[in-house]
């Protein structure tokens, strides 16, 4: 590669994730989760390079390119790995952020770590850039890049995007680091979030925290104005579309059912194994809906899909334990010979087995109990150009902002989740496609590319 780039990606994760084997070979898999499924397309229609880390830790690596995309990986020892990304970005930022659905750890030497692991960031960066460079750093585990990367080269223009919720100002306040971490996104020109809600709680705390004056949504701060504003993330509907109307993932999802034993209604969660998606919510949910005869064994299939995701974190490891218990208890009860309600997949898929899914699916579940977006609800009403399939959706996630024809749950409410699910079996084929259209029509309008497009305009202007 060499030369300078005048757009560049920064984000903990590349696009690609490398993991080496027990015998020493390597392999390459896409990196998991949203940041990904959104930032990918951006990046192979612009010309620019992505840095990040690439999965594996103690290893250094050459910038490379892959699938059209220019790729400077960073290096991240063991103890790093431990330290700042499993450590700092996984145990204390992830739950703070989330409404401390579980506790956040607070440790010194996971901050430092942080801080070290943020500085390397931003100079490879400022190596990377050429004058003048747009540069798009992402998400909560380089909070701090903002800053550093202004302080080594205050001629770029640099965009700050957070695709996680931002908390109140009260659960924001308990970090024995705040102060550092707000100074750090400041160091941005343009913060993006996810709501309109994550905006206004970063001003407020701005203001709290720092005295700093505002207007409207923009902050001084140094002799400059920082814009805070949301911007809702979304997917490449287009994309997805056209695979779902593809006949191989039109026949793979009559097979899928087919295999499932053709079930009145096939209901289905795709997600990160992660304790803020309330994966075991709708499992609850679904299993007092048998209990209770509600639903019939034999009349309804759960597909539950859970990627494995940050496995040595503690929370993370117990929510597995708890989630294939939960899922033998209710098999238990309610298998029959050649029937189990509930078809748990502990595995990550490929886009054309997730497509096939999605439009095989009449019920999609999704009911965290905090999501910055949720990729997932859309990408299920990408696919669904058959105007069939009902989107259960969490008021907390941020698509139920756009998303209003969705069954809306709280996903505290058990009894709420039950209900939907219900009207979601219940409803008629005119209904459902009626939601199904409105959905779509969103989504379609307001797609990966709008975002982006929106973005880095407001972050050029
Ligand atoms: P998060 O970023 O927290 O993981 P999102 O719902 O926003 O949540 O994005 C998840 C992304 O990961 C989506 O693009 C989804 O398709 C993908 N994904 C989730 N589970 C799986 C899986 N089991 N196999 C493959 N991809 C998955
Ligand atoms: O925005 C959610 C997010 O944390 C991304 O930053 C991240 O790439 C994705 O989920 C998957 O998580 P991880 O990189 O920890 O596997």
């Amino acid at each position: 590669m060499g030369s300078r780039s005048s757009f560049l990606i920064v984000a903990n994760r590349l696009p690609v994730d490398r993991s080496i084997g027990p015998d020493g070979t390597a392999t390459w898999r896409r990196s998991p989760g949203g940041l990904v499924t959104a930032i990918a397309p951006v990046m192979q229609s612009r010309d620019g390079a992505w840095l990040g880390w690439h999965g594996a830790p103690g290893e250094e690596l050459e910038p490379f390119h892959d699938d059209g995309m220019n790729l400077i990986p960073i290096p991240l020892s063991e103890e790093e790995v431990q330290l700042y990304y499993e450590g700092f970005s996984n145990a204390t930022l992830w739950p703070l952020y989330h409404d401390v659905v579980a506790p956040p750890v607070f440790s010194r030497e996971m901050w430092e770590t942080y801080k070290a692991v943020n500085l390397r960031f931003a100079e490879a960066t400022a190596e990377a850039a050429a004058p003048g460079a747009v540069v798009w750093v992402q998400d909560y585990q380089l909070q701090l890049v903002p800053q550093m990367l202004r302080e080594r080269r205050p001629d770029l223009r640099i965009g700050f995007f957070l695709h996680i919720p931002f908390p109140p100002v009260e659960l924001f306040w308990r970090l024995p680091w705040r102060t550092e971490l707000v100074k750090g996104l400041l160091g941005a020109d343009l913060v993006g979030f996810q709501r309109p809600g994550g905006a206004s709680n970063f001003i407020r705390l701005c203001r709290r925290l720092l005295g700093l004056p505002y207007k409207g949504n923009e902050i001084f701060h140094d002799d400059r104005v920082v814009t805070a504003q949301s911007f809702p993330i979304s997917v490449d509907f287009g994309e997805l579309d056209k695979l779902a109307r593809d006949p191989q993932i039109v026949h793979r999802a009559k097979e899928i059912r087919f295999e499932l034993g053709d079930p009145e209604h096939l209901l289905l969660g795709v997600d990160r194994l992660d304790y803020t998606k309330g994966i075991g919510t709708r499992l609850e949910a679904f299993g007092e809906l048998l209990d209770e005869r509600q639903v019939e064994p034999g009349e309804a299939v759960f597909v539950q899909i859970a990627t494995p995701s940050r496995e040595r974190v503690e929370e993370y490891r117990r929510l597995r334990d708890d989630i294939e218990l939960q899922v033998g208890r209710i098999n238990g009860m309610h298998s029959m010979i050649g029937h189990q309600p509930i078809q748990y997949l502990h595995q990550a898929y490929d886009r054309h087995e997730l497509a096939a899914l999605y439009l095989a699916a009449d019920i999609m579940v999704v009911t965290p109990l905090r999501d910055g977006m949720n990729l997932v609800a859309k990408e299920y009403v990408s696919c669904h150009h058959d105007l069939r399939g009902a989107l259960v959706l969490s008021e907390f996630a941020g698509a139920a902002d756009e998303l209003r024809q969705a069954y809306l749950v709280n996903p505290y409410d058990v009894e709420g989740v039950k209900r939907q699910i219900l009207a979601a079996m219940r409803a008629t084929p005119h209904e459902v496609a009626r939601r199904m259209r409105a959905m779509r029509r969103r989504v379609s309008t307001y797609d990966v590319d709008r975002w982006a497009g929106e973005f880095l305009t407001a972050l050029e202007s």
